[in-house]
C-alpha cells in the first residue's frame, strides 16, 4: 500500500449543501451551528459545495456560482473559519469523478433504483424522466466522501440511504481488491429540531414558506406579514390543527429560548397580528449579527472565491492520493 490518508482515530468531517439558492434559518439550527461547533472542537472539518448535485433532478440550474458564494458567506458569518476547515467544490476537485466510475462497478441497478431518496426526488420533478445522473448520483456521492476519507458524515435522515449506500461501497471496494483501505463512514444523525417553514410545511426555498438567512430585516416583515395564518383569535400551539400558527411559534421559540407553548401563552388573546410581531422581532434580533457578518463577506467575492479556491486546493490534493491508491490496489499503476 501506497499512503494512509487518514491516521488510525483520526476524525474528519465530511459534509455539504447543494448551491441550489440562499440558505435559509432551517439550515442555521439544523447544520450550520453544530459544524461550527466540531470545527471548534478541533474536528478536521469539510464542507462540500455539492455543486454538481444540482444537475440532477433540473434542468433550470439557475446562477450556481452565486449561490454558491452566498452559501460561503453563510458559513463564514456563522463561525466557519477557512483556516482551520476545508470548503470546497465537487466541480474543482476531478478525483472524485474518476473516483466514481470503478465506484459504479460495486452496484447493482436494482440497489440504485431502490434508494428511497433518489424515488423521491425523482418524484418531485413532476415527471421529468430518471436521469442517469439523479440513479447515480449517491455513488458520486460515495467517491465524494470516500475521497477525502470522511468518516464522520453528519447528515439528516434523508442522507441516511446514501451513507449506507457509501459503506457498501466502502466495504465491497475492500473485499474485491483485497485490501483494508477504505473506513466505512459513519453517519451521524442530527438531533437538531427540523424547522418548519411558515406554512407548517418543511420549510424550503422554493416553497416561498422559508426565512433566508440573507434576508433584510424588511423582507423578512413582509414575508412574515403575508404568511397565512387562521382566524382563531387566541394562539395556540396545535401543531396538527393550526399548522400556520404553530409554526410561527415554534420558529420564534427557536430563537428566544422558549418552548412553543410559552410564546403562546405569552400572546395569549393577542391574535396573529402580534404572534406575527413577536416572530419578527424574534428573527430579526436572532439574525442581526449573522447578517451584518454575512453581508460584509457577500461585499467581497474575491475573498470568497479565495477561500473556495483554498479548499479546492487541499480537497483536490487528498482526493489525487486516494485515487492514485485506488489505481494502485486495482493493479491500474504505470
Ligand atoms: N446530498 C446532500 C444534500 O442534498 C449534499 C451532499 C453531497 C452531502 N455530498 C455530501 C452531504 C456528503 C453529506 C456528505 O443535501
Amino acid at each position: 500500500m501506497t499512503t494512509i490518508t487518514t491516521p488510525p482515530g483520526h476524525q474528519r468531517i465530511l459534509t455539504g449543501d447543494r448551491p441550489t439558492g440562499p440558505l435559509h434559518i432551517g439550515h442555521l439550527f439544523a447544520t450550520l451551528r453544530s459544524r461550527v461547533a466540531f470545527q471548534d472542537n478541533g474536528i478536521d472539518t469539510m464542507i462540500l459545495i455539492a455543486d454538481l448535485q444540482v444537475i440532477t433532478d433540473r434542468d433550470a440550474i439557475g446562477d450556481v456560482r452565486s449561490a454558491a458564494l452566498g452559501q460561503v458567506a453563510d458559513y463564514l458569518a456563522t463561525g466557519i473559519d477557512p483556516t482551520r476547515s476545508t470548503i470546497f467544490a465537487h466541480s474543482a476537485v476531478p478525483a472524485i469523478g474518476q473516483l466514481t466510475l470503478p465506484f459504479l462497478s460495486l452496484v447493482s441497478d436494482a440497489e440504485l433504483r431502490r434508494n428511497p431518496t433518489v424515488k423521491d426526488e425523482l418524484a418531485a420533478t413532476d415527471g421529468r424522466p430518471l436521469s442517469g445522473l439523479l440513479l447515480t448520483y449517491p455513488v458520486h456521492q460515495a467517491a465524494d466522501i470516500l475521497a477525502v476519507h470522511g468518516n464522520v458524515v453528519p447528515v439528516g435522515r434523508d442522507q441516511l440511504p446514501h451513507l449506507e449506500q457509501a459503506r457498501v461501497i466502502a466495504r465491497r471496494f475492500n473485499a474485491r481488491y483485497g485490501a483494508d483501505y477504505f473506513t466505512e463512514p459513519e453517519a451521524l444523525l442530527t438531533r437538531a429540531p427540523v424547522v418548519p417553514g411558515l406554512d407548517g410545511r418543511k420549510m424550503s426555498t422554493s416553497r416561498g414558506n422559508g426565512l433566508e438567512l440573507g434576508m433584510t430585516a424588511d423582507a423578512t416583515a413582509a414575508r412574515i406579514r403575508k404568511a397565512r395564518t387562521d382566524s382563531q383569535r387566541r394562539i395556540t400551539f396545535d401543531p396538527d390543527r393550526r399548522p400556520e400558527v404553530s409554526s410561527m411559534l415554534r420558529i420564534t421559540a427557536l430563537f428566544t429560548g422558549e418552548t412553543p407553548e410559552q410564546v403562546a401563552e405569552r400572546i395569549g388573546d393577542g391574535g396573529a397580528a402580534a404572534l406575527k410581531r413577536e416572530l419578527t422581532t424574534a428573527v430579526n434580533d436572532g439574525l442581526a449579527e449573522h447578517r451584518r457578518r454575512r453581508a460584509e463577506f457577500a461585499a467581497d467575492p474575491a475573498y470568497l472565491r479565495d477561500v473556495v479556491r483554498a479548499g479546492n486546493a487541499r480537497a483536490a490534493a487528498l482526493a489525487d492520493r486516494t485515487l492514485a491508491d485506488v489505481f494502485e490496489l486495482m493493479g491500474m499503476s504505470y
